[in-house]
């Protein structure tokens, strides 16, 4: 296998590309460094470039002998793509075609493509499946939808075979320490109470203790980065071998709450954290969770460190080191 990790500068993608690197298996990043890190790309060569630019990607993939994309490339926060969904449609679905444009150009046939769990909008029932109709409320979660229908039809009439990886929440950071979170400004609830917690924040917002969950507060499901890694590669492994495309929730089956999270933080840290209670936001669910059961049964893992305390511990290590390292991307938000 030769793969080019599309994103892989960023937060997901970049654990994938120490994952791959641990696995032997040979690769290159490209991204446009957007939101990205140069300093993340530490396992292979890096080629800056956008997704919307099919030349350069077609020629990069030819030059470099790839045969499988892992695509992470995307703008991918809900209340952004509210205000300037643009943004969304130009860089997720327009840049996402370019991508497939380009895969059928240099003859590559394999790709791994980051969905969400936002295709499915706010099903009723929990947990939810695979067979819950998507009906996304937001244009993030439309334009994830409409790549998932595209590598379906790309599929069907050209031979693409695909992996769409419905990630729920991703979260914690590198369990050796070398990478994790960092986005600027940083959305993740996670990072955001840890950054509470080291006072880079006067507080964390709790934003609705109303909802219909057990302490008031929104329920997600937090899934360890390192666990995505894995199913990545076991996913990639799977199509490869099987010629067979499929569709996946990544997740553990165990929501937690905002409290359980604000919970685990002190404990890890020590530390009390300042809390702000502040109305819902318009839009946001209260409970989503993952049915896991098909991913775990198909690529034969289940979720090993996203149990609270790992992630929390391991994304407060990194917080910490973030905190005090001299490369100025990271220095920012120090
Ligand atoms: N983080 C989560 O909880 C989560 C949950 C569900 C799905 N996802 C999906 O996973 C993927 C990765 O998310 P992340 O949290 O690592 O985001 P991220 O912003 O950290 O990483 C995205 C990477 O893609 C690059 N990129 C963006 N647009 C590009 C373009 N036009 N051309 C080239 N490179 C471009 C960025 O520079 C960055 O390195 C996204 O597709 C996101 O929608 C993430």
């Amino acid at each position: 296998m030769k793969a080019i990790v599309i994103g892989g500068a960023g937060y997901v993608g970049g654990h994938l590309c120490k994952a791959l690197a641990g696995a032997g298996i040979d690769f290159l990043v490209y991204d446009n460094l957007s939101t990205g890190h140069a300093d993340f790309v530490r396992w292979s060569p890096l080629v800056q470039g956008d997704i919307n630019d099919t030349v350069l990607l077609k020629r990069t993939m030819e030059d470099n002998g790839v045969d499988t994309v892992f695509h992470f490339a995307a703008k991918a926060y809900v209340g952004e793509s509210v205000v300037d969904p643009e943004k969304y449609y130009v860089n997720n679905v327009r840049g996402s075609i370019s991508l497939l444009e380009a895969m059928r150009g240099a003859g590559v046939r394999h790709i791994v493509f980051s969905s969400t769990c936002a295709v499915y909008g706010q099903p009723d029932r929990m947990p939810i499946n695979e067979q819950t109709t998507p009906l996304p409320i937001n244009p993030y979660g439309r334009t994830k939808l409409m790549i998932e229908s595209a590598l379906a039809d790309y599929s069907a009439a050209y031979g693409i075979v695909y992996a769409a990886l419905r990630y729920f929440n991703a979260a914690g950071a590198d369990r050796g320490g070398e990478i994790g979170e960092l986005h600027d400004p940083e959305p993740h609830v996670i990072p955001r109470i840890l950054m509470a917690a080291a006072g880079q924040l006067p507080a964390i917002e709790v934003m609705g203790t109303d909802y219909p969950t057990p302490d008031g507060t929104a329920v997600r499901d937090y899934i360890h980065v390192d666990d995505l890694a894995e199913f990545h590669l076991r996913a990639v492994r799977h199509i490869r071998a099987s010629g067979e495309s499929i569709t996946v929730n990544l997740g553990t089956g165990a929501g937690k709450s905002v409290r359980e999270l604000i919970d685990a933080a002190e404990r890890v840290t020590g530390c009390k954290i300042p809390v702000i209670d502040s109305p819902r936001r318009p839009g946001d669910p209260p409970s989503l969770v993952a049915d896991p059961a098909k991913a775990e049964q198909l690529l034969g893992y289940r979720a090993q460190y996203s149990d609270v305390d790992t992630v929390m511990a391991t994304a407060w290590q990194w917080l910490q080191q973030t905190s005090a390292v001299s490369s100025p991307s990271l220095q920012a938000r120090a």
